[in-house]
């Protein structure tokens, strides 16, 4: 026998028990986006590799050492996205989508990062992300924050995460902040941990977020962002927080949160969890006004985030908050035991599901005994069996059984089923 082939590491294929989670999850976000007025936007997954070194930055870790990148047969060189917010900043630009007008954009789908696997960290993921074109002003940047609040409420995990909250100025002030923080940084060189070592010149703000004690002591002492912010960034940030306090949304201060993609600006976002273990953070975002320009446009500003798809199921599921429907694929389990019962069967259950609008049926095919049929009826997971019998077929009757309470049957005329599904289902 032939050696089998696997899955990727890190790539994960979505089994059809997973797949009513993701679909509850993507549901309940369009629902929310939906609500807020944002349009769809979808981009390929693959992108000439330029596009996310100008945007991502040469020296960070995605692009230094995550990027799926290959040569075509045309010799270009590509790169399967790692993120979306540099193709959606594309797509706009070639389309015209940013002249004289402002969007308010959403998008789905797999992202690619060469990370080392672990849970709630693949080398495929899944992101809903979001970005807001041509608004400058701090009410847009609330907007996103309250849109995300409204879906923790939604899914129920509004005691389970929390906000990290950062601004990291205009371009000027976050230079001269990490001239600041080299100088500093470099008389304390010998304690730093070697990837802060090398970042030090390469990516200094990087530091900040680095995980080692010994670091995270000298960091302690560091000048403070802060005190380094513009008037306009501080301004910006003040009517941010005065927007969340007022809608209720409680947030942290987080002054090392730094981000690791190197467009932003000003407003800074992160929520996370400690229910996950390391990988605690489910969506995060901010402000990029620069990269618009960046990559050939005109000053345009922007805020957008990224949820990981993976990290809420995750969540979700740890925390049991999926409600039981959801869980649920199937209404009904149609049964037919008897010669020429199987095309009845097929007739009926389509005509149930005219008559029942948003019923599910699922048919019985291919024949056996009464017994496995009414096993499978079980373990669909549906509420009721009908069961279609030879002598059912002849009086036009159906006989229901109840699965889920013992001995509870009845039997009635098939003109009579779907009023009685509606009455025992939708009621
Ligand atoms: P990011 O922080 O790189 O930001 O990713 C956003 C979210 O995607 C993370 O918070 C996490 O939930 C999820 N994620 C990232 N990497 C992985 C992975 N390897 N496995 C599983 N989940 C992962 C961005 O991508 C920005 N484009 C967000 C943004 C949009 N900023 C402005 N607009």
């Amino acid at each position: 026998m032939s050696k089998k082939i696997q899955a990727i590491r890190g790539m994960n294929d979505l089994l059809p028990e997973q797949s009513p989670v993701w679909q509850y999850l993507e549901g309940t976000v369009k629902e929310v986006l939906a609500s807020f007025g944002y349009d769809e936007i979808r981009m390929p997954i693959v992108e000439q590799t330029a596009l996310f070194k100008r945007s991502i930055g040469e020296v960070t870790d995605i692009v230094e050492k995550e990027m799926y990148t290959f040569e075509d047969r045309n010799g270009d060189s590509l790169t399967l996205r790692p993120e979306g917010t540099a193709s959606c900043v594309r797509a706009c630009e070639e389309h015209g989508l940013l002249y004289n007008q402002t969007q308010r954009l959403w998008y789905t789908g797999p992202m690619f990062r060469h990370e080392r696997p672990q849970k709630g960290r693949y080398r495929q993921f899944h992101q809903i992300g979001v970005e807001t074109f041509g608004i400058a002003s701090a009410d847009i940047d609330a907007e996103v924050i309250l849109l995300t609040a409204r879906l923790w409420a939604m899914l129920g995990l509004t005691d389970a995460v929390t906000l990290q909250l950062n601004t990291l100025g205009s371009n000027d002030a976050r230079a001269r902040y990490r001239d600041a923080l080299v100088e500093y940084l470099t008389q304390h060189l010998d304690q730093l941990d070697e990837d802060s070592q090398r970042r030090l010149h390469s990516n200094p703000l990087r530091v900040l977020d680095s995980k080692d004690a010994n670091t995270q002591a000298i960091l302690a002492n560091a000048p403070q962002l802060h005190d380094y912010l513009d008037d306009d960034s501080r301004e910006h940030f003040a009517r941010l927080r005065s927007i969340l306090d007022a809608a209720g949304v409680s947030y942290e201060i987080n002054q090392r949160l730094v981000r690791g993609l190197d467009y932003y600006c000003k407003t800074v976002f992160e929520w996370v969890t400690d229910k996950l273990g390391a990988q605690g953070t489910v969506c995060a975002g901010g402000r990029y006004d620069g990269l618009v320009e960046q990559l050939g446009g005109k000053p345009t500003p922007a805020v957008g985030f990224a949820m990981g798809v993976e990290r809420l199921v995750l969540l979700l599921e740890t925390l049991e908050r999926i409600p039981s429907a959801v869980l649920h694929t199937v209404d009904v389990y149609l049964c037919a035991v008897g010669d020429g019962t199987d095309q009845a069967a097929l007739l009926l259950a389509n005509q149930l599901r005219d008559e029942a609008l948003g019923l599910r049926v699922l048919t019985h095919c291919g024949g056996g005994s009464f017994k496995s049929q009414l096993k499978k009826a079980d373990k669909s997971g549906a509420r009721f069996a009908l069961i279609l019998g030879d002598s059912e077929l002849s009086a036009g009757t159906i006989v229901i059984k109840d699965l889920r309470v013992d001995g509870e049957q009845v039997t009635l005329a098939q003109a009579d089923v779907a009023a009685w599904l509606n009455e025992q289902l939708y009621s």
